[in-house]
């Protein structure tokens, strides 16, 4: 170990993202990512067997992009982070037998862990030390989360989740609809800025009286893409054309009222001062934006890594892995698996 800081190499390989990244302690030193993305874009969802096979070849040619642009050699790393869940079943096992060969190689600790911790450790190496406990809120394409924080490295509790699509499974789905390219939440979001957020009222699921009171913390999006698709399909048939930046604005606009009035709930209800959005979807600007005026508003202190640190990339889970390791938690067992269901509550394999 150089100085007292450690050396922490980081493979994520759960979706779509090959991402190496590196850190020093709390501090980023790279965050190396090659993407699959344009190979599923045709298939308009993420293929198994192609992000795998994407896997196998972006590994190590990443891995020697990350290295050379850190300037730091293998040999002085301290510890191996992975991914190993949850996510796809064959593209974890690319990382996570990645980073096994790599720890045994060079004889270091290696840590497995949770994909979800991993996109709320990030924020570390942006914002520095994380509060305990805070409130965060994960949302990404495969997951919508709001979860209670007492310690990132193993201490993880889930106030409740979605109970049909992802938020950013909803952005995809409803940008098809819009004819909007894959994966569509940025290109929502872009459709966004032109439109009007109030020209279509789309209903906000699970906020409005049994339903709230059954789902407090819980998310449907599934009953407001088909709205969305229903409203289209409507415009289509008669014949009128689809404004469809006023259609991605109202969309998006019900989507961020409800994932931020709830995180907002959370940490008032939980007595918590700290919310911090991560996952694919706190790239959106508006969700960005409303979290920030609510949380304003509510007196919370809101952190949100920059957009390059909120999608799938390496150095979330090298952030993850120094945090264990600073926190002296024991090494996983060399004979860990890939976990595809892993559970949220579980931060480390
Ligand atoms: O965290 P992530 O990279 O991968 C998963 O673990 O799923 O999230 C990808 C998701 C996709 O559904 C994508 O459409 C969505 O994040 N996303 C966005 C934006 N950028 C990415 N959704 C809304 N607005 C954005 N700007
Ligand atoms: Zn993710």
């Amino acid at each position: 170990m150089t100085g007292d800081q450690p050396l922490v190499l980081g493979l994520e390989t759960s979706c779509d993202e090959t991402g190496v990244g590196i850190v020093r302690g709390e501090k980023l030193l790279v965050d190396a990512i090659a993407s699959s993305v344009d190979e599923h874009a045709r298939f308009g969802g993420v293929v198994p067997e192609v992000a795998s096979r994407a896997h196998l070849e972006a590994m190590v040619p990443t891995l020697e992009r990350a290295t050379r642009e850190a300037g730091v050699r293998l040999a002085d790393i301290d510890a191996v982070a992975v991914t190993s869940g949850p996510g796809l079943a064959g593209a974890l096992m690319v990382g996570v037998a990645a980073a096994k060969s790599l720890a045994v190689a060079l004889g270091v600790p290696l840590y497995g862990v949770n994909h979800l911790a991993s996109h709320v450790a990030v924020d570390i190496v942006e914002h520095g030390p994380l509060p305990e406990p805070t409130v965060a809120m994960l949302v990404s394409g495969g997951h919508s989360s709001l979860l209670l924080v007492p310690d990132v490295t193993h201490d993880v509790r889930s106030l409740g989740s979605t109970i049909d699509d992802a938020a950013g499974e909803a952005f995809d789905k409803v940008a098809r609809v819009l004819g909007l390219p894959f994966p569509g939440g940025p290109y929502i979001d872009r459709a966004a800025r032109e439109g009007s957020r109030v020209a279509i009222d789309f209903p906000r699921g699970l906020t409005q009286g049994r339903d709230l009171e059954r789902h407090r913390f819980d998310f449907s999006f599934s009953g407001l893409k088909t709205a969305v698709a229903r409203w289209v399909h409507a415009r289509e048939a008669a014949g009128e054309p689809v404004p469809v930046s006023d259609v991605a604005a109202s969309f998006q606009e019900a989507v961020t009222d409800v994932l931020t009035r709830k995180a907002v709930l959370a940490c008032r209800e939980n007595g918590v001062e700290n919310l911090q959005i991560g996952g694919g979807v706190a790239a959106n600007s508006r969700l960005r934006a409303l979290a920030q005026e609510r949380c304003d508003a509510a007196g919370i202190a809101l952190r949100v890594p920059r957009p390059g640190l909120c999608t799938d990339n390496g150095a979330m889970v090298a952030a993850l892995g120094a945090q264990m390791l600073l926190k002296g938690r024991p090494a996983s067992d060399l004979a860990l698996p890939a976990d595809s269901s892993m559970p949220v509550t579980q931060v480390q394999a």
